[in-house]
């Protein structure tokens, strides 16, 4: 589905954004993995993502980091040749009520979540609008669409990403490239794995159906959207979260 691809993937040495950058590469798609501190987790995901048969490589970068950022595109571009497809997929969450969180924990978790996205989009126009079908797909939650109590800091950047997403959409209409959020919302990896148990019965009786979701159907949600079974759909925001948010 994505053969002759490249994808850049950002946060993919684990959870959902390790899942993304396996199925893309099942799918046919190079693979560019960006990860934060953990090397040999993302040499892992390139050595699984190879024996697909396609091109992959890992970049260590502070999605936060401006400047880190558009070194590490230059890269990329220099190794790829051409780059299509954008998952802008890193996220940190530092929860606590309003009233006791602390401004650095306002201010890293929008640099990280939404100041990212921006910093990879920015430095990675140019080859996604030369694409025949560029995509940048941006994963924000349902918590950006809902308000969640503890989480000002991430629903105002998941918020945000939903403005970038559409904002993107209509700029780059006119090269073709398609921009669409995805939202997940209860899923098992290691960010939901300091879940309290109050958390997973309130998760057992909120979500319609009755679970909470895998990375690979968020992979699978974010594989349509790269895909060119999704050429018509720009400025979307689709949820994968068991019907919790409807
Ligand atoms: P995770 O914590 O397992 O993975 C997040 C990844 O982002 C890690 O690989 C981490 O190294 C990377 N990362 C963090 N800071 C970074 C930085 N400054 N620069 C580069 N990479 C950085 O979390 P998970 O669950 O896989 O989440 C992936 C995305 O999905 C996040 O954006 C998260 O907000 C979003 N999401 C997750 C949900 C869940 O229930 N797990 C629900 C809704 C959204």
């Amino acid at each position: 589905m994505l053969e002759g691809k490249t994808a850049v993937i950002t946060g993919a040495s684990r959870g959902i954004g390790k899942a993304i950058a396996l199925k893309m590469a099942q799918n046919g798609a190079n693979v560019a993995i960006i990860y934060a501190g953990n090397e040999a987790a993302a040499k892992t995901v390139c050595t699984q993502a190879e024996s697909y048969g396609v091109k992959a490589a890992a970049y260590r970068c502070d999605a936060a980091s401006f400047s880190e950022v558009k070194t590490t595109c230059d890269k990329i571009i220099a190794d790829f040749k051409s780059v299509d497809i954008l998952v802008n997929n890193a996220g940190i969450v530092k929860d606590n009520l309003l009233l006791m969180m602390r401004e650095g924990d306002f201010d890293s978790v929008i640099a990280v979540n939404l100041k990212g996205a921006f910093n990879f989009a920015k430095h990675l126009s140019r080859p996604i609008m030369r694409s025949s079908a560029g995509r940048i797909i941006n994963i924000s939650s349902v918590s950006g669409m809902m308000g969640v109590t503890g989480q000002a800091n991430y629903s105002a950047s998941k918020a945000g990403l939903i403005g970038l997403t559409k904002t993107l959409a209509k700029e780059f209409a006119g090269k073709k490239v398609t921009c669409n959020a995805v939202a997940p919302g209860f899923i098992e990896t290691d960010m939901t794995a300091g879940l309290s148990q109050a958390a997973r019965e309130y998760a057992d009786t909120a979500i319609p159906l009755k679970r909470l979701g895998a990375a690979d159907e968020v992979a699978n949600t974010v594989v349509f959207l790269a895909s060119d079974l999704s050429s018509y759909i720009t400025g979307e925001v689709i949820k994968v979260d068991g019907g919790l948010y409807m």
